[in-house]
């Protein structure tokens, strides 16, 4: 894909029509599935991930945060009846150290945090808190990094820092702007920094994961994580650069976000097939035709945030290119049936799991948040 620019008037209608394609879709799923919390779904039902050894996953704040999107859209009670169920499920988590590792910005900002944006509840401000104070707790001063996972299975995992973490930060971003206590942007702001350095390659494409002395902060090495390999490019945590680097630009103005998020988008329009399904690894050999719609959905919202902080032809270079992702998106991998419950099909959670493309809860999130950013109605949850 290269050089992709765009006729607002009719990208306007279309998106306004797949807005309305949503609520259709949206409203019937959101009342078959109130309590539940999602994850994947298996024959178009929607799994649970309700119980105690469940609710700790890292994308159980999704499903409340496409509730708090459509009830932001719509008023329809049922949605935002939904969204606090979620947060008050994934609300046990806080007292799970274990759970507790870096993906608190996903699991809390879109619903604990979407409800204190909405409505000032002081339960829920508690929530976000107390959350982002755990994940401020996991910088590293040492190597400058917020460590990723805890250790499982014997592995040794106090110097790992994962691209994605980029878009937890806002998290830490929000407990600044809340608290008026500059120590979580501080934190935020040196991850970045880090990330920007170790993680982004010069031709803009990203590794997943790097570990570092957790002792002296030197690097020790970098990993293939869900991607191909070491020194291949896994598109979603292109995804996560693209978007989270754009978000650091806007929460704290410094350049070198902007200029880091422009950078490793250029690689990924660079790199995304003309038919415009994303592969899971742009590295991967050219035998291998998986997919990762959610890298698509993802990819396209941190265009349009990053299309926003700039002008003219550049500006409608990557916004079009995030509407030509959505839009084969739609054509191509959502599922409109209302009598079933995921929305976009193809996603992968990691190029060597044993199974590929299914739904994935959070792929119908970005595709939704990339929808409602096109038309305007978007509740800004990062
Ligand atoms: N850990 C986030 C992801 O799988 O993309």
């Amino acid at each position: 894909m290269k050089n992709f620019v765009s006729d607002n008037t009719e990208i306007g209608k279309w998106a306004a029509e797949t807005q309305q394609k949503l609520i259709r879709k949206l409203l019937p799923t959101a009342r078959r599935n109130r309590d539940k919390v999602p994850f994947r779904s298996c024959d178009g039902v929607f799994d649970d991930y309700s119980a105690p050894d469940k609710i700790g996953w890292w994308t159980n704040g999704f499903w409340g945060g496409m509730m708090w999107q459509m009830f932001h859209l719509t008023g329809e009670t049922i949605f935002r009846e939904a969204a606090l169920i979620n947060e008050e499920k994934v609300r046990a988590v806080l007292m799970d150290y274990e759970n507790m590792d870096h993906d608190s910005g996903f699991r809390f900002l879109l619903n604990a945090v979407a409800h204190y944006r909405h409505d000032h509840d002081d339960r829920a401000k508690d929530t976000g808190l107390l959350a982002a104070s755990n994940l401020a707790g996991r910088y590293n001063p040492a190597g400058r990094f917020i460590r990723a996972w805890n250790d499982s299975g014997g592995e040794d995992r106090r110097g790992y820092a994962i691209i994605d973490c980029m878009m937890n930060l806002p998290l830490l971003y929000w407990a600044s702007e809340v608290t008026s206590d500059p120590r979580f942007r501080m934190i935020a702001r040196e991850h970045a920094l880090t990330a920007a350095e170790y993680f982004v390659r010069e031709d803009g494409s990203v590794c997943h994961i790097v570990d570092f002395d957790c002792e002296t902060g030197a690097f020790r090495r970098s990993l293939a994580g869900q991607g191909y390999a070491a020194g291949s490019s896994w598109s979603r945590g292109q995804a996560w650069a693209v978007y989270g680097f754009a978000l650091s630009y806007r929460h704290t103005g410094d350049i070198r976000f902007l200029d880091t998020a422009r950078k490793v988008a250029d690689y990924c329009i660079a790199s995304i097939p003309d038919s415009g399904l994303v592969p899971v690894d742009y590295r991967q050999p050219e035998t291998v035709l998986l997919e990762d719609s959610s890298a698509a959905a993802i990819t396209a919202c941190g265009l349009i945030e990053l299309a926003g902080y700039l002008e003219g032809a550049e500006a409608d270079h990557y916004r079009g290119s995030a509407v030509f992702l959505l839009r084969t998106l739609d054509e191509k991998r959502c599922c409109w049936d209302p009598e079933t419950d995921f929305l976009l099909e193809k996603c992968t959670s990691a190029y060597h799991d044993g199974e590929h493309e299914f739904s994935l809860i959070y792929g119908d999130y970005y595709f939704l948040e990339g929808i409602l950013k096109l038309t305007g109605s978007e509740f800004f949850l990062w």
